[in-house]
């Protein structure tokens, strides 16, 4: 083992040769002593085995969007970027391999495992008390992170990892997909219907349907026609269209895409040599080979035939890669079920025959039947190097739009993803399903993605598989309005637009839509500046408050600097019990201008939350911005703030805000509120700290002391 000093907070123990990840940004290694492994412990056995006993009330933080609640202590997680579109609760891996987590308690420390492969993570599940990580190969990069508390931890992780990704401004609005709207007409009730009952929305998705037998990077004349000036005609209502592109090429002569691929010798290819071949939507695909660099430019430029004619986002699906079947097992299994003909299937043989079939999908054994070549020109088995796949088809795309379209910002999120694609894309959670739990799943998935850098992201709003009723789709609206990626998705169940429920119900999600566009001022703001100061979006309330309560929280959020969240995740509720770590000014209402503000006391309560109502509270000496409702985004500049207070002697919020649609970094705003109370009198100031504003006015709504409501208006 070697050991690296990174900074005086992160050292680095290697261990034999591990694979280049490109996870790290810090290239520059220097050598230290021979100091030993810091809080965890080796233990022997084959590869590495590391091991750290935990005391009772120790903490596990982050893992991304692994399920097991906010706390991810008693379970066992296993680092294989699955599709997986069942999330039952013993489920030990999702789409992405999100290695990074927080021990706290006792000793307070983060741990990243940089490492490609399949591997173990033991957080308390064979013994309560011993956290284990289990690496097959002796070859990994363990880093530990210290910092003088968790919040510290996170940014020294995310400096080491690099940068979030930055979506477009739009990409804050509200979004509506379904696998799928089978054509341009579909589209355009959809927008319809969104526009003329007045509920914002910025994009409608496409879903694999609009392609010609779901061949990446081709639109179905058919289904799209003349599809230039729809996308263009859909611009003019404020819509953008987001496509998804799939992993999978359809193996065609004469696909233009499959030939190149192959000519060029992109994809890639078994032991012998020949491309790989796996289904997928179309049936028989190649797998394009995103390790290799030349395959990644050719890959990401591929996009232009969609962004030349107006397209501004995608979204990358199916690059576990989720594998059907390969076409030599799928023989085997036919032979086999054959063969079983006329035979007498017993307890032992039945559920043999019934696994064969049901296992035909995402084998391991495929996994290891094909190889990459990667930047270094080395052939490498996919299955050592599985979890890099997503991370590099979204980067593929992001390095292409970089080049292609420089200036603009382009919508990119993933469903695979490893730590490192953070900064080249967002995720969505995958496909969950219409569950109450998988409200709860969702809101307790959003720390672990914020720690992890997975900034842009967001669940399946309403939940993708089995169908939805409308009480459920409204409480997810209700607590997705506060998600950077706020997208309601189903796939073949009932539809689930707001609109399509009864009409009381879709005034509720009018309601809170139309709140998330009035808070996207402070929402893109604590965006921007997570992304800025490499800090945490949504996060476990435990890292601001460190009460023993409050480190137990598993349904309330921290959102921002000035943000706590208690959303309703349970049918038939008239309300939730929640809990206050310090007094909060507590926003409830059914829109932005039909809400009522009141002070709540630290400590325990029982809230009332009506179904038309969405609760927030603004904690001590902090500030809520807002703007006003709009039907999409750009559809009009903020010129006037409405700014609610929660003061007890001094708050300062610093209000970042950019044109929101260039790459260009230099182009932004800073205003610094600053709002006192001296005795009885209160103050609000407002500085421009950097750039200039388009806003003119400020309004403060100040809660001071126990019933004190100051108005202040500020004029720029
Ligand atoms: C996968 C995706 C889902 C999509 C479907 C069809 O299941 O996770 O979001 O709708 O494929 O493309």
């Amino acid at each position: 083992m070697a050991v690296y000093k990174i900074s005086d907070d992160i050292s680095l123990y290697r261990y034999g040769k591990p694979y280049d990840t490109e996870a790290v940004v810090v290239r520059e290694l220097e050598k230290a002593g021979d100091e030993p492994l810091k809080y965890l412990q080796e233990i022997e056995g084959k590869g590495v085995n590391l091991t750290y006993t935990m005391d009772r009330d120790d903490i596990i933080f982050g893992l991304g969007e692994n399920m097991g609640g906010i706390n991810k202590r008693g379970r066992e997680y296993i680092s294989f970027c699955t599709d997986d579109y069942e999330h039952t609760e013993g489920k030990r891996s999702l789409y992405g391999a999100h290695t990074f987590f927080i021990v706290d308690g006792r000793d307070t420390f983060g741990v990243f495992i940089d490492y490609p492969g399949k591997f173990k993570i033991d957080a308390g599940f064979t013994h309560r008390d011993i956290l284990e990580i289990e690496i097959p190969t002796g070859d990994v990069d363990i880093y530990i992170i210290e910092g003088e508390d968790k919040n510290q931890i996170v940014k020294n992780f995310r400096e080491l990892v690099g940068r979030s990704y930055i979506p477009p401004k739009w990409g804050f609005g509200y979004q509506q997909c379904r696998w799928s709207y089978l054509n341009a007409g579909e589209v355009e009730q959809v927008v319809d219907a969104m526009r003329e009952r007045g509920i914002p929305c910025d994009t409608v998705y496409l879903d694999i349907d609009y392609m010609v037998d779901f061949k990446d990077f081709t639109v179905d004349e058919k289904k799209f026609p003349k599809f230039p000036q729809f996308v263009e005609r859909m611009r003019e209502r404020g819509i953008r269209l987001i496509p998804i592109i799939d992993a999978g090429v359809k193996i065609e002569a004469g696909y233009d895409v499959y030939d190149e691929g192959e000519e060029k010798g992109y994809f890639c290819t078994t032991n012998e040599g020949d491309t790989f071949v796996g289904a997928v939507w179309p049936g028989r695909c190649a797998f394009p080979d995103f390790l290799n660099p030349d395959t990644r430019r050719w890959w990401g430029n591929l996009y232009t035939r969609l962004t030349d004619v107006g397209i501004e986002g995608f979204w990358n699906d199916m690059n576990e890669p989720a594998l059907f079947y390969t076409p030599d097992h799928l023989e085997e299994v036919i032979e086999e079920v054959k063969s079983s003909q006329g035979e007498n299937l017993d307890i032992y043989s039945f559920f043999k025959f019934k696994d064969r079939v049901v296992e035909l999908s995402n084998r391991e054994e495929d996994y290891k039947k094909f190889w990459h070549r990667d930047k270094d020109g080395r052939r490498i088995n996919h299955h050592e190097v599985h979890n890099l796949y997503g991370y590099n088809m979204t980067r593929a795309a992001s390095e292409g739009f970089a080049r292609n379209r420089s200036e603009e910002r382009t919508l990119l999120f993933s469903r695979a993803s490893s730590i490192g694609a953070h900064r080249y894309g967002g995720i969505w959670t995958g496909d969950n399903k219409s569950w109450w739990s998988h409200i709860l799943l969702n809101i307790q998935q959003m720390p672990g993605l914020s720690m992890c850098g997975f900034l842009y992201s967001g669940g399946d709003t309403g939940g993708f598989g089995d169908h939805a009723d409308a009480e459920l789709v409204t409480r997810w609206t209700q607590f997705s309005i506060f998600t950077p990626l706020l997208r309601n998705h189903a796939g073949g169940t009932r539809p689930q637009e707001p609109y399509s429920f009864d009409d009381d119900s879709a005034e509720y999600m009018k309601g809170a839509i139309e709140l998330r566009y009035a808070m996207i001022p402070y929402l893109y703001s604590e965006f921007m500046k997570a992304v800025r100061e490499d800090r945490g979006y949504m996060m476990p309330l435990a890292f601001e408050y460190d009460d023993s309560r409050s480190r137990g929280v598993e349904d309330q959020l921290l959102c921002g600097e000035s943000l706590m969240l208690t959303p309703v995740y349970t049918q038939n509720a008239r309300g939730r019990y929640i809990y206050l770590p310090e007094d909060m000014l507590c926003w409830r209402g059914r829109d932005p201008r039909n809400r009522e503000i009141h002070r709540l006391k630290k400590g325990e309560h029982y809230l009332n939350i009506a179904i038309d109502e969405v609760p927030f509270f603004i904690r001590r000496d902090r500030m809520m911005v807002m703007g006003k409702p709009l039907n999409y985004v750009e559809e009009e500049v903020i010129r006037e703030l409405n700014v609610v207070v929660n003061l007890e002697s001094k708050a300062v919020y610093d209000f970042y805000d950019d044109d929101g649609k260039t790459t260009n970094e230099a182009d932004y705003s800073l205003m610094r509120f600053t709002v006192r109370r001296k005795g009885e009198e209160v103050t609000a100031k407002v500085e421009q700290v950097a750039g200039e504003t388009q806003v003119v006015v400020v309004n403060f709504e100040i809660y001071a002391g126990e019933d004190q409501v100051v108005k202040r208006k500020v004029y720029l």
